[in-house]
């Protein structure tokens, strides 16, 4: 019986780890890729607390190596633990992420916990003034040593495990995770940073590290802040980078138990099918049925940082129209634990982040519509797409119903008596009477335009007293969805 107990205890705690710890009703995160932290503080401010954002992934805190040119992996390539980075010191990450808790948006690192920086000839500097040998294993900032980290190898067969988990990622020195002094490291880092308010983690390379040892990591880090307006003994919220398609050795599942798992397969069909190459139709079983991870373990992306350069089936701000309607499905659709992507303009895979002629990274400017100008793309602060972040808050705890299409690429459902959204992917028009499920009134089509003052800048649709109201997107209107609720009623 006691036994039964502790595993139930161990068990209620590791599910903790997949709560978001949102604030709200608010349901979806935005990964401000290579912002500064004074820039993210200001953002949670100005813009993502009032357009109801619930959190920000934010980029690697700790001090890495400088590379050549500044190519944005140089971030993922740690070399100690203090908290500076081109992002910012550890002064204005605090402040940051006190500033953005007090607007209610939490903040999610992504860290490092796999490996340290890759070879390098001679002496390596990092962002903080720390130097490393990394081609002896020798970081004396942490300190580590050689015996702190797996003997090299080269990963050659990826469905190998002691492959993936004990050798180099892309040369990346490889930790130990089952030492204690490595164990102890980690830990004393996740807490530091729970320590100044964070919300959770996204934990990069998790697929090759052994579950085992991250469930040791995980287990022995302290709970969230209460300082910081988090409930007592809430845990972190822990999403795991875990790239499985199917058939791996290392599956998704080890990690399940332990948070949320990135779902990339969600990725990879949401993209398949706004391209074209698979009709919306299907999307109709949209979730479990496609081989996905339950809803409430699968953080879910169109696009994240990494796949968003690699040219697959995944979709990107460069196929705007596509993007924002494959955008507006994840978040319309009752499925994951969604998060936004925000992007630098990139023209080749290792370009840097937008920077000046000191190599400082630059702030975003915005124009008078409030988009970014000057490298960023901010596709959060595309209407199309923060007007579903509003969506989904609106359509929270709702479910679907009322699914209709075409037999081909026109597909609309309800969400509740809330919301509607509608898609049109073919090359003709869409024109229909379609239930909406809302209740009688004239409702803002909150892609095509913004509520003001009363009035719609966009289209507008009347809903009569059964529900039904007329539906029409042109093949050639500039976005191909359409979405009504009931917090955008005219
Ligand atoms: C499609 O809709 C546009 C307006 O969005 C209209 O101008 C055009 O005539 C329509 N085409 C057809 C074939 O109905």
């Amino acid at each position: 019986m006691l036994k039964l107990t502790l595993v139930c205890m161990l068990a209620s705690l590791a599910l903790a780890q997949h709560n978001p710890q949102w604030w709200g009703n608010r349901n979806t995160i935005v990964h401000l890729f290579e912002w500064k932290w004074a820039d993210i503080a200001q953002e949670c401010e100005d813009f993502l607390a009032p357009h109801g954002y619930a959190g920000v992934q934010v980029s690697p805190v700790a001090e890495n190596i400088i590379s050549e040119g500044r190519p944005w992996w140089e971030r993922y390539q740690p070399i100690s633990y203090k908290l500076i980075t081109r992002s910012g010191n550890e002064l204005e990450f605090a402040d940051m992420v006190r500033r953005c808790n007090d607007v209610g948006v939490r903040i999610y690192v992504d860290v490092l916990l796999n490996h340290m920086s890759g070879d390098w000839v001679g002496t390596a500097h990092g962002t903080g003034g720390s130097v490393a040998e990394p081609g002896s294993k020798s970081f004396p900032a942490v300190p580590y040593t050689a015996q702190d980290f797996h003997p090299s190898c080269e990963i050659y067969d990826w469905n190998d495990r002691f492959q993936v988990q004990q050798c180099e990622l892309v040369g990346l020195k490889d930790l130990d995770q089952s030492s204690d002094y490595v164990r102890k490291q980690l830990i004393e880092m996740l807490d530091h940073l729970i320590t100044l308010g964070v919300a959770g983690f996204r934990v990069d390379a998790a697929k090759h590290m052994a579950a085992a040892d991250l469930d040791y990591i995980y287990s022995n880090m302290r709970d969230l802040n209460t300082a910081h307006g988090f409930p007592n003994n809430a845990r972190p919220f822990i999403y795991q980078e875990v790239i499985d398609h199917g058939h791996e050795t290392v599956s998704r599942d080890e990690y399940t138990p332990l948070g949320a798992v990135t779902e990339f397969r969600f990725s990879e069909e949401i993209g398949k099918a706004f391209r074209g190459n698979n009709a919306l139709k299907w999307l109709q079983s949209w979730g479990t049925d496609w081989g996905f991870l339950p809803s409430d373990q699968a953080l879910t992306f169109v696009d994240n940082h990494d796949n968003q350069r690699d040219g697959g089936q995944e979709l990107n701000y460069k196929s705007p129209k596509q993007y924002k309607m494959a955008t507006a499905f994840h978040l319309a659709y009752p499925y994951g634990i969604s998060q936004v992507m925000s992007s630098f303009g990139f023209d080749n895979r290792d370009q840097a982040p937008p920077q000046d002629a000191q190599e400082r990274i630059i702030s975003p400017e915005f124009d008078a519509d409030g988009a970014c100008t000057n490298g960023w793309i901010c596709e959060h602060r595309w209407r199309q797409i923060y007007n579903m972040v509003g969506f989904k808050n609106t359509v929270r705890g709702t479910d679907l119903t009322n699914w209709w299409d075409n037999g081909d690429n026109q597909i609309a459902f309800c969400r509740g008596s809330k919301g509607f959204v509608a898609f049109n992917n073919n090359l003709y028009n869409l024109s229909e009477h379609l239930q909406t499920c809302l209740p009688a009134g004239e409702y803002c089509d909150v892609i095509s335009g913004n509520l003001v003052n009363g009035a719609c800048t966009g289209k507008s649709v009347t809903v009569d007293g059964n529900g039904y109201g007329y539906i029409s997107i042109g093949a050639e209107d500039f976005d191909g969805v359409l979405a009504l609720h009931t917090d955008a009623r005219l």
